[in-house]
C-alpha cells in the first residue's frame, strides 16, 4: 500500500517534470546557470523566477496563481521580476493554447516545491534588505568594493554551482559569518545616519565646522569599525573556503567590477 502511494507520488512528479520540460525548457533554464551560460540567456532562469515569485507573494496559493497567470496573460504591469529583466529578454509571450490551465497548476506548484534552497533564499533576501548597506553611494566603509571582494555577494551568486562545490558544513558556516556581518553592520549603519544628518544639518545653517567635530569623530570611528567588520568578513570566509574555492570566485569579482549592478540583478 505504501509503496504504491510511494510510486503514485514518484510518477505525478515525474508527469510535472516533464511538463515543466516540455512548456518552459524552451526558454527558461531548469538548472542553475553557469557564470559563462548568463549571457546566454533568453529568459530568467527557473531558479530565478521562483526566487522573485516568492518574494513578492507570501501565500503559497498566491504564488500559484500568479504564475498560472503570468504564463496566460503575461504583462509588463503584472512583472514581479527587475524591469530589467522584461527590457533585456522582453516581455514573455502568452502560452495560451499551448499549455493549459490545470497543467500550469501542476506545472506552478512542482516549480515552487522543487525550486530554490532554503538557504539560498534567506541569505538573499538578506542580501537584499540590506543591499544599501554595501551600496557603494551610501557605503559606511573606508575602501570600496572595487579595492575589497565583497566575498557574501559573491557566493550567493555561486551558492549552488557544481564548480564551487561547497560543502553543506561549508555553507552552514558561511551563513554564519554573512548575517553576523551584516547585523553588525546594519546596526553601525543606523547609529550614523543621526550623526551624518547633524552634520549637513549644521553645514546648513552656516555653522563653524568646528560645531561638529564631535560628531565627525563619532562618524570616523564608526566607520572604521564598519571596516573591520568588512575585513574581518573577508578573513572568516576565506578562512572557510579552500584555495580552489577562493581562486574560482575571485574572477566573478574582477568580472563584477565593471558590470557591478548588471551582474547580480541579473542572476536573481
Ligand atoms: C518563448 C519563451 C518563453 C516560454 C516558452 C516561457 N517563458 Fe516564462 N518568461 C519568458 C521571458 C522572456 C520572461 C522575462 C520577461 C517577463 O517577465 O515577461 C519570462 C518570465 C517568466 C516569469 C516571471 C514573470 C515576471 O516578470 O515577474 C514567470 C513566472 C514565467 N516566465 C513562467 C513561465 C512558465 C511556468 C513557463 C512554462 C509553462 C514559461 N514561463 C514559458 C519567456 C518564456
Amino acid at each position: 500500500m505504501v509503496a504504491s502511494a510511494l510510486t503514485t507520488i514518484l510518477l505525478a512528479q515525474e508527469n510535472d517534470a516533464q511538463l515543466l520540460t516540455n512548456n518552459c525548457a524552451f526558454c527558461h533554464m531548469l538548472k542553475t546557470p553557469q557564470f559563462f551560460e548568463l549571457q546566454n540567456l533568453t529568459a530568467p532562469a527557473i531558479d530565478a523566477v521562483v526566487f522573485h515569485v516568492k518574494l513578492a507573494k507570501e501565500k503559497s496559493e498566491e504564488q500559484e496563481a500568479f504564475i498560472v497567470d503570468y504564463v496566460l496573460n503575461p504583462d509588463v504591469s503584472k512583472s514581479i521580476c527587475e524591469s530589467n529583466k522584461v527590457a533585456k529578454f522582453g516581455m514573455m509571450p502568452s502560452q495560451k493554447g499551448k499549455v493549459n490551465k490545470k497543467e500550469l497548476e501542476e506545472i506552478a506548484n512542482y516549480m515552487l516545491a522543487g525550486y530554490l534552497q532554503g538557504s539560498f533564499t534567506v541569505m538573499i533576501k538578506e542580501m537584499q534588505a540590506n543591499d544599501k548597506i554595501y551600496a557603494l553611494s551610501n557605503s559606511p566603509f573606508l575602501i570600496n568594493s572595487d579595492s575589497l571582494p565583497h566575498f557574501t555577494k559573491l557566493l550567493v551568486l555561486n551558492w549552488d554551482k557544481g564548480g564551487l562545490d561547497l560543502g553543506k558544513k561549508q555553507k552552514e558556516n558561511l551563513m554564519k559569518v554573512g548575517k553576523e556581518t551584516l547585523r553588525t553592520v546594519k546596526c553601525i549603519k543606523k547609529k550614523l545616519k543621526p550623526l551624518t544628518d547633524e552634520v549637513s544639518e549644521a553645514m546648513i545653517d552656516r555653522e563653524d565646522p568646528k560645531s561638529i567635530e564631535k560628531q565627525l569623530k563619532k562618524i570616523a570611528a564608526l566607520k572604521l569599525e564598519a571596516t573591520r567588520m568588512h575585513l574581518k568578513c573577508i578573513a572568516d570566509t576565506t578562512a572557510i573556503l579552500s584555495d580552489e574555492q577562493v581562486e574560482y570566485l575571485l574572477p566573478f569579482w574582477q568580472y563584477a567590477k565593471t558590470t557591478v549592478i548588471q551582474t547580480i540583478i541579473f542572476f536573481i
